[in-house]
């Protein structure tokens, strides 16, 4: 299984002592704050199970994301493809999430830079995508900074009417 290094950062295939770091982080409000709920302990360990058996079918996924210094989890970051149906799917969606401890040093972006370059130049994609609620502006910030375009507004279809996390934006990136 493929995995990508970056200066501070290793992006790599899951291991069992993730469970704890990332159950923590999915339980964190402030990291959930833009999504329905935050997430319990069996629901944390169903989506690692999705995103380990998403790596054994496909050249790329969800990278859990640990500093080189100290071998430390801080999250994942990395591709996949959305299970909703909308006018730009099917599409590769590049997508992040990290332990509130590890916010603003920049890691995302630098992380998120390998992955578009992995998926260009390896995957040989055309486009990758990214999304998010309209609120979510570090998320958005992140799109910005790694040159991904602004091409729309859309109301997430998973999402049900009436909440606050309803219209998202779409941003894009060709090669
Ligand atoms: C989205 C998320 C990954 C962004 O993390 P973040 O740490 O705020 O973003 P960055 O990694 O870009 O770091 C931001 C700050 O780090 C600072 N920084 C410190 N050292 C840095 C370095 N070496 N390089 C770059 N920036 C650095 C910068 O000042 C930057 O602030 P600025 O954008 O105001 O200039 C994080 O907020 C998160 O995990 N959110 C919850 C999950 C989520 O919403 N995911 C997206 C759902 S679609």
């Amino acid at each position: 299984m493929s995995s990508i290094e970056t200066p501070r950062l290793r992006l790599r295939e899951w291991k069992e002592p993730d469970t704890q770091p990332f159950v923590e982080m999915n339980r964190d409000e402030r990291v959930m704050e833009f999504f329905p709920s935050a997430m319990c302990e069996k629901e944390t360990t169903a989506m690692m199970g999705r995103i380990i058996k998403f790596f054994s079918e496909h050249p790329f996924g969800l990278w859990a994301a640990e500093l080189k210094q100290t071998n430390e989890f801080i999250g994942f970051v990395g591709l996949s493809i959305p299970s909703f149906e909308t006018d730009f799917t099917p599409c590769v969606e590049i997508g992040w999430r990290l332990a509130y401890k590890h916010w603003g040093y920049g890691y995302a972006p630098e992380a998120a830079t390998a992955c578009l370059d992995y998926g260009f130049n390896v995957l040989k994609l055309e486009e990758i995508v990214s999304f998010t609620t309209v609120l979510n502006l570090r998320s958005i910030n992140v799109m910005k900074k790694i040159g991904m375009r602004f091409i729309k507004e859309f109301e997430h279809p998973n999402i049900e009417a009436g909440s606050r996390l309803k219209t998202h934006v779409l941003y894009s990136k060709n090669p």
